[in-house]
């Protein structure tokens, strides 16, 4: 099995979530929760973007030593002799360099040909060789490779490749493809770009259309190894590919993936409560994965049946992101049996008729209100034994 390797984002991309501010010890805690998780490489920052971004970079540089440890940097001089400088005491050190190649940024915001581009990108590979003295790993990213005439991208592709580039990343910058499309633009790199076995594939999808996962699963299909993505799927605009989605997707369906992931999945809840709580970004309860209602069940036919097997209706243990058990919340739509669960786990023993009675007063409470907390069927039963003193 081949390994997919897990590139996170939360830190570079993440934080350009609109309102996201970082301080540099929040950006180190959050480095050495990754590292926990197993994360290969995190992308600290862009080294040149603040004082602040640099200082994190170095500090998590010195303190994070599994991990391999990335700074951005636009292909100029500059960038890359800022980002060496901030990664210099990393164990692992890589910088991740990147240059718009579709028509419409060389026209507008480059102002470029694609000629002078393919230079400027092959100048940025060699420079990363030569500042760092082969210490560095090399990735390079056409950026707006999505929208990016194929033949040009091959081109540009090969030359980085032959240059010295260890990864080429392929980002879907805008969130624009559609995954069967994805899918064929990756299997097209690897079928024709020469020299591609000597650089790893990554793909890095946004998420405007909702389909960033998707796509990233199906990049792994047509031979991606690396995947770049983000905790909770934070990032620009609509975000990033979510990492706990691309990895719990490749554990669950082994048989569709054959691939692995270093990540200890026991440690995605701990990690998306902490970035949640210090980018003040909320998580959804519907989200995938790391939501409240994730592992929560309310209506009555699925509570009935994870109570006599959580296969039923859960295709992954809440144990595997390090959840302690699936929830049953009592709602409108609960039956007797989780009512009784409940009465039973809070210690309450009540006869087969006071039962029908605290039921019945359960679901005409429950038809006014949201949610049922413990204080809601205390309160019921109470109730039950002040009826029975009148
Ligand atoms: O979305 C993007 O294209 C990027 C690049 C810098 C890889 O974030
Ligand atoms: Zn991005």
């Amino acid at each position: 099995m081949e390994k997919v390797y897990i590139f996170d984002t939360t830190l570079r991309d993440g934080e350009q979530t609109p309102g996201v501010n970082l301080t540099v010890d929040e950006k180190v805690q959050i480095a050495k929760q990754l590292e926990r998780l197993g994360v290969d490489i995190i992308e600290a920052g862009f080294a040149i973007s603040s004082p602040a971004d640099f200082e994190a970079i170095k500090r998590i540089s010195q303190e994070v030593k599994k991990s391999t440890i990335c700074s951005l940097a636009r292909a100029v001089e500059i960038d890359i002799k800022t980002a060496w400088d901030a990664l210099k005491e990393a164990e692992k050190p890589r910088i991740h360099t990147f240059i718009a190649t579709s028509d419409i940024h060389l026209k507008y915001k480059l102002k470029m040909s694609r000629e002078e581009v393919l230079k400027r990108a092959v100048k940025a590979v060699k420079l990363i060789k030569e500042i760092s003295e082969g210490k560095a790993e090399i990735e390079f990213s056409p950026e707006d490779a999505v929208r990016t005439e194929l033949s040009y991208l091959y081109e540009v592709l090969e030359a980085v490749i032959e240059a010295g580039a260890n990864v080429v990343n392929i980002p879907d910058t805008v969130g624009y493809a559609i995954p069967d499309e994805w899918h064929d633009k990756i299997a097209a790199i690897k079928e024709n770009v020469k020299n591609i076995d000597k650089a790893i594939i990554s793909v890095h999808c946004h998420n405007d259309l909702g389909l960033a996962t998707a796509n990233s699963l199906m990049a792994i299909k047509a031979g991606a190894r690396q995947v770049e993505c983000t905790i909770n799927g934070i990032g620009e605009r609509a975000g990033n590919a979510a990492l706990e989605e691309i990895v719990m997707a490749i554990k669950v369906r082994k048989d569709q993936f054959p691939v692995y992931t270093d990540i200890d999945t026991t440690q995605i809840y701990r990690t998306s409560q902490l970035v949640s709580r210090l980018t003040g970004i909320i998580i959804s309860r519907t989200k995938p994965i790391v939501g409240d209602n994730a592992f929560a069940h309310e209506s009555g036919i699925h509570q009935h049946g994870v109570l006599e097997n959580r296969e039923t209706y859960e295709i992954m243990k809440p144990e595997d992101i390090g959840l302690k058990e699936s929830k049953i919340v009592l709602g409108k739509h609960s039956g007797r049996h989780a009512f009784k669960k409940k009465l039973d786990e809070m210690g309450i023993k009540l006869s087969e008729e006071q039962l029908n009675e605290a039921f019945n007063r359960f679901k005409e409470l429950a038809s006014r209100k949201k949610e049922i907390f413990d204080i809601d069927i205390e309160l019921i039963v109470e109730g039950l034994e002040d009826t029975e003193k009148d």
